[in-house]
């Protein structure tokens, strides 16, 4: 029975000589393509993480525990305008943090992992950017604990949230001088006529008790041409708030009435016959309005023009005049409130006005999306 087992486990042993030497060979072989399979494999995967960390936009670094760069990716060096090979070993914020954060940058590499902090950059062109950033505590391939630091340039988001919100404290601004202008005007102005008003209609009623009959009449005649200026007035400041030719006829009448109160010339080119959102005609109308104040007021031009299209899905005015030029956002108070005017509705105005003349201001506001 022993030999007939053993014969048994001898039929399973490997064979002997050149047959056992050729199989060894044949699984070296195997073995062999499965490990350049391998590598060829973890290359690919290297290559690839290698091109996702230097390609993408986010910021990447590993520190040692003491916050000394061991390397970075490239839109990290790109930021900084410095390779990581030759700032290995220097602490991260002396080469990347503005002197005035470094040391709380350096305290807040040691709080908890995943808490976002914002720190100003040096660039390399030595603007500053703003970098939000966090970090976690890893071991890396050598078994070495490190820091990785993982930040996001947000200069340019921090910077459209900023000028949002000044565009935003500005309307409320110009929202509040409109009505302590319309307040001032209504005192100034129709209050005061009014008041005029009561005191003729007092002298005339005085006139005729006295049977003063002719006193009385005059008296009368006063009164009623005042309360036509009172009329004008009222209408005027009502044009101002809210152009009613706007509401009722549309933007080729209400633009024509601009043009024909304008100390110059105007020739309304274009206008849209088909309406418009109430808010974009406004928006057209205060457009067209501030720029023929301005060429009265500062061109010295000869003639203006007026063009007010509707092209891929926005509607375009556009005011030329020939004068002076020289015409300016930063200026005054007027082109900065259409500036942000339109901004609410998401369009856009250019202006160019090289010195010397001539002035172009365009205005482009979508309206399909409406
Ligand atoms: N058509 C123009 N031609 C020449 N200069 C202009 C024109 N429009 C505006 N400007 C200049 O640009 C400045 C800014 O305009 P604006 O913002 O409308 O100011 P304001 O509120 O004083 O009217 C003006 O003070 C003026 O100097
Ligand atoms: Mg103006």
């Amino acid at each position: 029975m022993w030999a007939a087992l053993r014969g048994r486990q001898n039929a399973r042993m490997p064979p002997r000589g050149t047959k056992r030497v050729a199989a060894l060979a044949e699984q070296n072989e195997r073995l062999e393509r499965e490990l350049t399979r391998r590598v060829a494999e973890l290359e690919r995967e290297r290559d690839f993480i290698a091109t996702v960390v230097d390609s993408t936009s986010p910021l990447f670094s590993v520190l040692d525990t003491e916050g000394l760069v061991v390397r970075y990716n490239t839109p990290l060096a790109r930021l900084g305008g410095v390779e990581d090979r030759h700032v290995r070993g220097l602490p991260f914020w002396d080469v990347f943090v503005i002197p005035g954060e470094a040391a709380d940058f350096r305290r807040r590499l040691y709080e908890d992992d995943g808490v976002e902090h914002e720190h100003a950059f040096r660039r390399g062109d030595g603007s500053t950017a703003i970098v939000a950033w966090a970090k976690c505590g890893l071991v890396d391939g050598d078994g070495q604990p490190r820091i990785l630091l993982s930040g996001v340039d947000v200069t340019e988001r921090k910077r459209e949230r900023e000028e949002l919100r000044a565009s935003r404290a500005r309307i409320v601004h110009a929202a509040d001088a409109a009505r302590r202008r319309i307040e001032r005007d209504l005192h100034d102005g129709a209050q005061q006529r009014l008041v005029g008003l009561a005191l003729d209609l007092r002298l005339a009623r005085t006139a005729v008790r006295e049977g003063d009959e002719r006193g009385a009449a005059r008296r009368l005649e006063t009164l009623e041409v005042e309360l036509a200026h009172a009329l004008d007035e009222l209408r005027e400041l009502a044009r101002g708030i809210h152009p009613t030719v706007l509401t009722e006829r549309g933007l080729p009448e209400a633009l024509e009435s601009l043009a024909v109160r304008s100390s110059v010339p105007v020739e309304i080119e274009q206008a849209p016959s088909e309406r418009l959102p109430l808010e974009v005609e406004a928006a057209v109308y205060f457009v067209v309005a501030e720029a023929l104040t301005n060429v009265a007021k500062y061109a010295q031009a000869r003639v203006a023009s007026v063009r007010v299209f509707c092209e891929d899905g926005a509607v375009v005015a556009e005011i030329e005049d020939d004068g002076i030029g020289g015409a300016e956002v930063s200026g005054g108070s007027g082109l900065r409130g259409l500036s942000d005017r339109i901004e609410v509705l998401e369009g856009t105005l250019s202006i160019e006005s090289p010195r010397g003349g001539p002035t172009f201001v365009r205005a482009m506001i979508p309206v399909e999306a409406r």
